[in-house]
């Protein structure tokens, strides 16, 4: 899969728009991907207990600025990839996950930009998104498969830290 030239230079034209407006269109994003409780307790995991939408908006922003980021540096994709898709797989991101903050991004960026969010706009953006989910997906799939075959079977453990993250969770 990849993208088209016509794709790739909308979003580029338009991805400055988008980063400046970063912050209220992660708010709007989370806003609307909140609705669903699991995605919201998803998060929330991520952010060890801290509270309101304040936090839950610097958790959006690594997504907003993302997604404007990388399709500004589409050649030279690999090591944030691999970053992401750590980070992902430690907090048990699933596939199924993906179409849920591709609409609550997508619909956060037309409340957000307006008449500017044209239907040429929001379709490149729909196929970036896309084609990055995708890349995602695919290098999160390898990783659970890896963690899986190394589980399988006794292992020794050493317990190298206990965090007693909040009230009813620790984390060794
Ligand atoms: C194309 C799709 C996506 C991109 C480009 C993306 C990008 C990112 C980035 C850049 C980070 C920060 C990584 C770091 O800390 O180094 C991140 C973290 C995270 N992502 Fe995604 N993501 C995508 C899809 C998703 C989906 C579908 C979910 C499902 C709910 C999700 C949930 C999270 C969570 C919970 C974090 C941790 C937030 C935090 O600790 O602040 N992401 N993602």
């Amino acid at each position: 899969m990849s993208l088209s030239p016509s794709t790739m230079s909308t979003v580029q034209a338009t991805a400055p728009a988008v980063r400046e407006r970063g912050l209220e269109i992660s708010l709007r994003m989370y806003e609307r991907l909140f609705q669903n409780e699991e995605m919201k307790s998803l998060f929330d995991q991520s952010r060890h207990g801290e509270e309101g939408s304040q936090s839950q908006a610097f958790a959006g922003a690594p997504h907003t600025y993302a997604y404007a980021e990388t399709m500004d540096r589409m050649a030279d994709l690999g090591p944030m990839i691999e970053r992401i898709a750590q980070k992902h797989v430690a907090l048990n991101i699933r596939p199924e996950h993906y179409p849920l903050v591709g609409e609550a991004l997508l619909g956060a960026i037309r409340d957000v930009l307006g008449e500017a969010a044209t239907d040429e706009v929001l379709a490149a953006w729909a196929g970036a998104y896309a084609f990055l989910a995708d890349v995602l997906m695919q290098r999160e799939r390898d990783l659970y498969q890896e963690t899986r075959a190394a589980l399988v079977g006794r292992r020794d453990f050493v317990v190298d830290r206990i965090d007693p993250d909040r009230e009813v969770v620790t984390s060794v």
